[in-house]
């Protein structure tokens, strides 16, 4: 008797000590989850779509709060009531308690039905038919980037997604290869896009979709969020949300791209890159450039970063790209100078080539 008391006042200690710990240190962990995170979960910009997903967030983080409270009370309560003294003898026990027994199983059930009820109210909300003036855009993962193809504009570019703020989205996913995840966490939860998953007498992959409105400009960042080759965490993208005027100028400078100036450094770039090897996979509008295997290259250079989000688009780490792309990103289809890849001979470029191949792609703007 007196050995199981003993056992149980140090083990009452210890608990007591481990919820006094964690009551010190939740300030501290819950101040981590502010501050300004590019990638946030929980401060959507998608009133359609993220903001619902994040009010069914929050009523699960409150319920489930609840539930540590009722816990941790009737924890520390019990712990304090019926803790071991040397005159008092052992409390008795209750085994078998039909009343606390239907209890706890009813409240569980209460609190998962008040849970699912607004769940499947979002689930619809969040799968609802996008109209038919939404915005189509089809999403193509690839080994390690994205692919953006705007079919009623006749726009496709790579890595970075414009989207005009206030018009609802119909994103169209799907894979080039293996499974990828799409996941820009401010704009709401993430989709994956399967190359296994056929439906009956559909001619390829189940397409999957996301639709939401973006409620404010800005550049949001993401990723890909399903493990899918050696640089799975180098296959980023970033969406530029801005008004619907911008969104239109930036479809009109795609669909007539400017050319350099004839003669320039760019211009020279111009002609290498044509002749050269480039051409079998990457795309230029309005040019004779038109390999469908590597991202679309038309104004790259207006893109902010490259390489699929990871280099900031400067003329010094363009050229470290094209030079040896495998060194910042392994298993690369592309070619460098030197090094081949994805079954291509290395390009082979001289310097002063080189040069003006990365003048004239920073020239396309
Ligand atoms: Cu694509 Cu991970």
């Amino acid at each position: 008797m007196r050995r199981v008391g003993h056992i149980s006042a140090r083990l009452g200690r210890r608990l007591l000590n481990l919820i006094t710990i964690c009551a010190i240190a939740l300030p501290a962990v819950l101040a981590g989850c502010g501050g300004d995170y590019p990638q946030s979960t929980i401060d959507p910009v998608t009133g359609d779509f993220g903001s619902s997903i994040q009010s069914l967030y929050r009523l699960v983080t409150i319920w489930t709060l609840v539930i540590l409270a009722v816990v941790w009370g009737v924890l520390g309560y019990t712990l304090i009531r019926f803790r071991a003294r040397p005159d008092r003898p052992e409390p008795t026990k209750t085994r078998g308690h039909l009343g606390l027994e239907i209890g706890w199983t009813l409240g569980a059930a209460v609190i998962v039905v008040l849970i699912s009820i607004p769940t499947v109210q979002t689930v619809f909300r969040t799968q609802a038919a996008p109209g038919p003036d939404a915005l189509v855009v089809e999403v193509i993962g690839r080994q390690w980037w994205w692919e953006f193809r705007y079919p009623a504009e006749g726009v496709v570019t790579a890595n970075e997604m414009h989207l005009p703020v206030g018009r609802r989205v119909d994103l169209q996913l799907r894979s080039g290869d293996v499974i990828h995840s799409f996941w820009v966490p401010r704009l709401g939860g993430k989709r994956d896009l399967n190359p296994w998953v056929r439906e009956p007498d559909a001619p390829g992959p189940k397409v999957n979709r996301l639709t939401f409105t973006v409620d404010e400009p800005g550049i949001y960042s993401g990723q890909c969020a399903e493990f899918c080759g050696p640089s799975h965490g180098l296959m980023g993208l970033r969406v530029i949300a801005e008004d619907e005027a911008s969104f239109q100028d930036w479809v009109s400078g795609m669909q007539a791209p400017v050319s350099p100036d004839s003669g320039s450094l760019a211009d020279q770039g111009r002609e290498i890159f044509l002749r050269s090897t480039c051409i079998a996979c990457h795309a230029i509008a309005g040019t004779s450039a038109q390999g469908a295997i590597g991202p679309n290259l038309t104004r790259l250079g207006a893109r902010t970063t490259i390489g699929a989000g990871l280099l900031e688009n400067t003329p010094e780490n363009l050229a470290a790209w094209i030079r040896d792309p495998a060194r910042f990103k392994p298993g690369v289809k592309m070619p460098g100078v030197a090094v081949g890849g994805g079954g291509l001979p290395p390009t082979g470029l001289t310097d002063e080539q080189l040069e003006a191949v990365v003048a004239y792609l920073a020239s396309l703007r």
